[in-house]
């Protein structure tokens, strides 16, 4: 049932007037979309109008909206107790259950589970916790953390500086020192088959040598790129990667703030080519963002050396709610669900037919490049000339054509970054609603491109 105009009026002023929205730029909130409730991968607005969730609101609601059985596992933890404090010697139910379940599905050399409440925290604690750890093996020296360009880690101070996006540093600064980023290295000969936005894995070691294997804390990376455009990797980058960070002593966070719980089709995204992180940070599908929650998690070898800390070295790191038992509780059945449901064969299934969908209708379009996707997360570029690698000018946002087209003709929602269109519906999602996401892409690649 739709509002009447009236009130959508009053509440779009509100908004503008008193509601400060992550990446806030005004003329944004002019119109905005607000949301009212869901169900499945369908999103329905105050005005009545229903969208395909074609990002999972923010890579987020994997298990789809409208899951009351999460609604009721919140609502019974919470009449249980409001909360408890998880700090030095207290514990709850929930969260130790839920620790113990990530840790089964998670890499093989994988021990020990901090719960955060964002991807941003999970960062900014793997980021402590690598230098942390260099301290209690006696290298104090080792602390900068390596990130890649186009990669993004969240909004706070440290992970805005590990992001690799300059556009989320502009009047922020000084960033956090001794953070560094891959670059594209002078004279580079390789036969690496590279990423699908270029990088290798010899950036990194490149970046290594630069800053001095002994300077280097740890090197971190999303297994996909996501939010900088999602870029998918060579098949065997992250075992050179691995093999690199071995070599010189480097940890290796993986950023699995998208990829994790199922996203690619595997519970946790460097599955699929048999590598292990040393460090795991999550959030978003691990509730499937019906309540806030993320972790960074940590391998067998780190976890040992938290757990046998000399006396005058606590590992002081904190969050009041940390392992909330709310947030444990619509953890652990959101996963129960994951299982009931074979998502992530589903996510399988759909993504290739999300992936071979989108090469069918757009792979030989004059305007579209370097299509690629990954289970469940595709995404493609919008080019002046596809086959000449010329790209519009920014001026022009055609992608941004693209999204209102999609949006306002197609049903469909989803995010743009410059000309690059991505795609990551909720892993609950059928073949008919896949279909329709594509059909809404190309009629909109269409219309706006004239061709
Ligand atoms: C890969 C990655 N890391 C970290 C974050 C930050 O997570 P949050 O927004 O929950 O703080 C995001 C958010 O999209 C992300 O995509």
């Amino acid at each position: 049932m739709a509002i009447d105009p009236q009130t959508y009026t009053d509440l779009t002023r509100e908004d503008l007037a008193h509601l400060l929205h992550p990446q806030y730029y005004a003329p944004d909130h002019q119109q905005p979309v607000i949301f009212d409730h869901g169900e499945g991968v369908w999103l329905t607005d105050l005005q009545g109008r229903r969208y395909i969730d074609g990002l999972s609101s923010l890579w987020n609601v994997a298990v789809g909206h409208g899951r009351g059985e999460l609604a009721d596992a919140a609502a019974e933890q919470m009449r249980k107790v409001a909360f408890t404090n998880n700090y030095v010697g207290f514990s709850n139910v929930p969260a130790i259950k839920l620790a113990s379940k990530v840790i089964d599905l998670c890499y093989d050399n994988m021990a020990a589970v901090f719960f955060t409440n964002s991807g941003s925290e999970s960062n900014e604690g793997a980021f402590k916790t690598a230098r942390f750890y260099w301290n209690l093996k006696g290298r104090p020296t080792k602390v900068k953390i390596i990130a890649r360009e186009r990669s993004y880690h969240g909004g706070t101070l440290a992970a805005s500086s590990m992001t690799g996006l300059p556009v989320f540093w502009k009047y922020f600064g000084p960033l956090v020192p001794e953070v560094v980023h891959t670059k594209k290295p002078d004279n580079l000969e390789c036969d690496c088959t590279p990423n699908t936005d270029g990088e290798c894995a010899h950036w990194l070691e490149e970046a290594i040598k630069r800053e001095g294997a002994d300077t280097v804390a740890a090197f971190i990376a999303e297994p996909v790129k996501g939010a900088g455009g999602v870029w998918t990797p060579a098949p065997d980058y992250f075992a050179k990667v691995r093999e690199i960070c071995d070599r010189y002593d480097v940890l290796f966070i993986a950023d699995e703030v998208i990829t994790g719980f199922g996203r690619t089709g595997y519970w946790f995204a460097l599955q699929r080519w048999g590598v292990n992180p040393d460090i795991v940070s999550i959030a978003k599908a691990i509730t499937s963002g019906y309540i806030p929650m993320g972790a960074f998690i940590v391998s067998t070898e780190i976890s040992e050396a938290l757990h046998d800390l000399p006396p005058d070295a606590r590992f002081m790191h904190a969050y009041t709610n940390s392992a909330h038992p709310t947030a444990a509780a619509v953890g652990l059945r959101n996963l129960q669900i994951f299982e009931d449901e074979g998502l992530l064969e589903n996510a399988t299934k759909m993504g290739e037919r999300l992936g071979e969908g989108l090469q069918a209708a757009l792979g030989k379009h004059p305007h579209v490049a370097n299509l690629r996707w990954l289970g469940l997360i595709a995404g493609f570029t919008l080019m002046r000339d596809a086959a000449a690698n010329t790209p519009y000018d920014a001026s022009e946002t055609m992608a941004i054509k693209v999204q209102r087209h999609m949006r306002e003709q197609g049903s469909l929602i989803t995010r743009v970054v410059g000309d690059n269109v991505l795609f990551a519906p909720p892993l609950s999602i059928n073949g008919a609603e896949v279909d329709q996401m594509v059909a809404s892409a190309a009629a909109a690649v269409k219309a706006v491109t004239g061709s």
